[in-house]
């Protein structure tokens, strides 16, 4: 069990693991494309394992060098029939944007997930497959984990999406892969765009208009892909440095594409000062290091525009925010109810564990300022962001934040504790 407890600052220089959503790519598009692929930075969490155990029972060969995983790819149609259920284990992102690749594949494929992704909502990719042509069924009329699927013969669509999603939008745009015509993908907010920019980096036919997504069936080249470290992981050690007056906290490779930076926007808005150095390209996706002083922070208002450049990072910014000064609301927010556990009732409740003054909305919460924060054995619901969020809290408590069921953090940044270790003074 991970225990955390008052920090004085955090200090140093660390580097974080991997990015998630750009690891699964990296594993799923290498193993469509033609040809040998060399990830390097490939983030080694039980949801990016369980990618490539699902793309080794469709028959690719996967090799994990320590250094580099290399993916021998078989092309658009290499795949093979699996002998076996694929199990997607804790991950929404491989579940939802496989079943867009399987839709393009004429044998069948069951697909199968944990406790928490067999509660996730599957509707809003089986829907959009299903009109292109796909043959999807699940538990509850379609919705629920696992997924049965056999693919073939799919028809482009025109989608405008209800959910400001990139897993809806990615499983759409690799089914078009496979479609006849231009598929297009059109969303409210638009969501982190990993999949276009990787898609196109390996010779897909990507474009975006007017904030429309546009793809054409395309043969992919494997080549060397860097993953860059991961934002959402960093967010832990961006908020937490911010938050602590005194704080100096440099972060080195961190992936910086615009559709996820909205943890440093916020962070500066409530008053931290962040310098970006070294920035550089790869892959298409921006890199740098982030540097972040501990001031005293304010509190703000975070609204729907800004959600889906920040969503996973919601919960730390919560804890940080009781401590900032004044109210700090966060509404538009509904997506976070489906998440590994619904992320608004989970934080608001163990915030309130730890004497925090914060209420549920409907879709956000609202935060009262200047909390004396208060030791409290918490759950983290099985989930990674959670559980980290509350390790986060520890560092301003008075007691000991003890975090039950906290072996989850393993889902998206296996060495957090020690991270957490190395810059805590
Ligand atoms: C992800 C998209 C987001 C995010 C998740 C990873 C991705 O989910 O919360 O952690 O890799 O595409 P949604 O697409 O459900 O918003």
């Amino acid at each position: 069990m991970l225990i955390t407890n008052k920090a004085q600052k955090l200090e140093g220089e660390i580097t974080v693991p991997g990015d998630k959503s750009i690891s699964h790519r990296a594993v799923m598009l290498s193993s469509i494309s033609k040809g040998k692929s060399i990830v390097t930075g490939f983030l080694r969490g039980e949801d990016c394992l369980s990618t490539i155990a699902c793309f080794r029972g469709l028959g690719i060969e996967i090799e994990d060098k320590g250094k580099e995983i290399i993916v021998e790819g078989k092309g658009l149609y290499g795949l093979r029939e699996p002998e076996d259920i694929l199990d997607a284990g804790n991950s929404g992102t491989t579940m939802r944007l496989i079943s867009g690749i399987l839709s393009g594949q004429e044998f069948l494929t069951v697909v199968t997930g944990d406790g928490s992704l067999r509660k996730r909502p599957m509707a809003r990719i089986a829907k959009p497959l299903r009109e292109m042509g796909s043959f999807i069924e699940g538990r509850n009329h379609g919705n629920l984990a696992p997924l049965v699927i056999r693919g073939g013969n799919l028809k482009a669509i025109d989608y405008q999406s209800p959910v400001s999603s990139a897993q809806v939008k990615s499983a759409i745009l690799l089914a078009g892969l496979y479609a006849e015509g231009e598929t297009i993908v059109r969303e409210e907010v638009t969501s982190r765009d990993h999949t276009e920019r990787m898609l196109k980096s390996l010779g897909g036919k990507v474009f975006v208009e007017d904030g429309a997504v546009k793809v054409k069936s395309s043969e992919l080249y494997g080549e060397a892909i860097q993953v860059p470290g991961d934002i959402s992981s960093a967010a832990f050690f961006m908020a937490a440095a911010a938050a602590i007056e005194g704080s100096d906290l440099v972060i080195e490779g961190v992936g910086l594409n615009p559709t996820r930076t909205g943890i440093i926007d916020v962070l500066k808005e409530m008053g931290a000062e962040i310098e970006i150095d070294n920035i550089y390209t790869s892959g298409g996706e921006e890199i740098g290091d982030i540097h972040i002083k501990g001031k005293k922070l304010k509190g703000i208002k975070i609204t729907k525009q800004i959600i889906p450049r920040l969503i996973d990072e919601i919960p730390v910014i919560a804890m940080i925010a009781a401590t900032a000064e004044g109210k700090t609301t966060i509404t538009g927010a509904e997506e976070l109810k489906v998440k590994e556990t619904n992320r608004i009732t989970a934080m608001v409740m163990e915030m309130k564990k730890l004497g925090i003054r914060v209420t549920e909305l409907s879709d956000g919460m609202e935060i009262e300022g200047l909390n004396t924060i208060k030791g409290a054995t918490v759950e983290s619901y099985g989930d990674h962001r959670i559980a980290m969020a509350m390790a986060i809290g520890g560092l301003f408590s008075e007691g000991d934040v003890k975090i039950q069921g906290s072996e989850c953090i393993a889902i998206s940044f296996p060495d957090f504790e020690e991270k957490l270790k190395e810059v805590v003074k």
